[in-house]
C-alpha cells in the first residue's frame, strides 16, 4: 500500500476556489533525485499566478501540485545520489510540489540549509536570493563601488536584493513605502525614495542598475535613471526595444535552480550579512489564506508554510 501525505493540488486554473488540500500518494526519488521532507515553504506570487493560469502558459499540465520553494530534511535518496545523507537539512527551490508534507528535488538543484537558520527562516531565502544574485550579478554584472536601483525592495526579492548588493560592494537606493523606510535602511540602503510621494526617475541620476520587480508603469520608468551604457534587469516585464532608445542593456531574469549560488548564499546568511524576513506563518492546511495574503501584494519579506515539526 503506498504511504500517503497531504499535498496542495490544483485540478484547473481559476482563483482560490480551484485549491485542493488532498491525501495523495507520497512519491518515490528517482535515479539523481532526493525526498525532502517538507518543515517550511515559501509562498511566492508565482504560486497564485500558476494557479491563475501561468501554469499552462509554462507547460506544466494539470493535476499541478504547487509550491516551489522549501526547507527540510533528507528522507530518502534517489540512485546515485552522493551529494546528500539522509537527515540532512536542506533548502532550494524546485519545479512542483513543495507545498506538502514530501517534495522531490533534484539532488543537483538544492544546498544544505544554513546553519544558523531554524527551517522556517530559511524557506524565506532561496527564491529571492536566486532571483536577485542571477539579476544583478549574472545579467547586470553589478561590480563592488557601482549604483544599483531597486523599484520594490520591501518584497521577497527586493529585500535580498539589497542585502546581496550590498555584500558585493555596490551603492543602493531602495524604493518603497514609508513604512517600509526603516526595513529597508536596516537591510543596508544608502538612499531611500518613497514610491508613493516620489517619482524615482526625478530623484535618482547615474544609476549602474536597476532591478525591477514591479513592472508596467514602474518598468517603463525603469530607464531614465540610468546612465549611458547602464543596464535594467526585470523580473516581471518583457524588455523589448525600450533600452536602444536609452543606450543601455535590458533583460529579463528566470530564476533557476542553483546549488552553488545557493552554498554561497548559505555562507553570506552564515557570515551575517543576509537573512530574511518573516511576515507570517501559516498551516499547510491554511493554504488559500496564504496565497490570498500574497496576491494583496503588500507583504514586507516573505510568507511562509510550517509544513512539518
Ligand atoms: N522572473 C523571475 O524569475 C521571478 C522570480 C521571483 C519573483 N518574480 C516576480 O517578481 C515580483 C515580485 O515578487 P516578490 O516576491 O518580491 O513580491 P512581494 O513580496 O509580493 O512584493 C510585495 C511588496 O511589494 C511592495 N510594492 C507593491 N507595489 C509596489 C510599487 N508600485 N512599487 C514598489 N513597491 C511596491 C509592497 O509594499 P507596499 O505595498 O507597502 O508599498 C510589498 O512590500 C512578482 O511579480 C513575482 O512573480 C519573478
Amino acid at each position: 500500500m503506498n504511504v500517503k501525505m497531504k499535498a496542495v493540488v490544483i485540478n484547473e486554473y481559476g482563483d482560490n476556489d480551484v485549491i485542493e488540500y488532498n491525501s495523495v500518494d507520497r512519491p518515490e526519488p528517482d535515479a539523481g533525485e532526493v525526498l525532502v521532507k517538507v518543515h517550511a515553504a515559501g509562498v511566492n506570487p508565482v504560486d497564485w499566478k500558476i494557479r491563475g493560469g501561468l501554469g499552462q502558459r509554462l507547460g506544466m499540465s494539470l493535476p499541478i501540485h504547487l509550491g516551489g520553494e522549501i526547507a527540510g530534511t533528507i528522507e530518502t535518496l534517489g540512485e546515485g545520489v552522493s551529494e546528500f545523507q539522509v537527515g540532512d537539512a536542506v533548502y532550494g527551490i524546485i519545479g512542483s510540489g513543495g507545498f506538502a508534507e514530501y517534495a522531490l528535488a533534484k539532488a543537483g538543484d538544492i544546498a544544505l540549509k544554513p546553519a544558523n537558520l531554524g527551517f522556517t527562516e530559511a524557506a524565506a531565502i532561496p527564491l529571492g536570493a536566486l532571483t536577485a544574485w542571477q539579476a544583478i550579478f549574472d545579467l547586470a554584472k553589478l561590480s563592488s563601488g557601482q549604483r544599483l536601483l531597486i523599484t520594490n525592495s520591501s518584497g521577497g526579492v527586493g529585500s535580498l536584493a539589497v542585502q546581496l548588493a550590498k555584500a558585493g560592494g555596490a551603492h543602493v537606493t531602495a524604493v518603497a513605502s514609508a513604512h517600509n523606510e526603516d526595513y529597508v535602511r536596516g537591510l543596508g540602503a544608502d538612499d531611500f525614495i518613497d514610491y508613493r510621494t516620489r517619482r524615482f526617475e526625478e530623484v535618482a541620476h547615474d544609476i549602474d542598475v536597476v532591478f525591477d520587480t514591479v513592472g508596467g508603469d514602474t518598468f517603463d520608468r525603469a530607464f531614465p535613471p540610468l546612465r549611458k551604457g547602464g543596464f535594467l534587469v526585470t523580473a516581471v516585464a518583457f524588455p523589448k526595444d525600450e533600452a536602444k532608445a536609452y543606450g543601455v542593456g535590458a533583460a529579463r531574469v528566470f530564476c533557476k535552480p542553483d546549488a552553488d549560488q545557493l552554498a554561497s548564499i548559505r555562507h553570506l546568511v552564515e557570515a551575517g550579512k543576509l537573512k530574511g524576513h518573516v511576515a507570517k506563518v501559516f498551516p499547510l492546511a491554511n493554504i488559500k489564506e496564504a496565497l490570498a495574503l500574497s496576491e494583496e501584494g503588500r507583504t514586507r519579506g516573505k510568507i511562509i508554510l510550517q509544513i512539518q515539526g
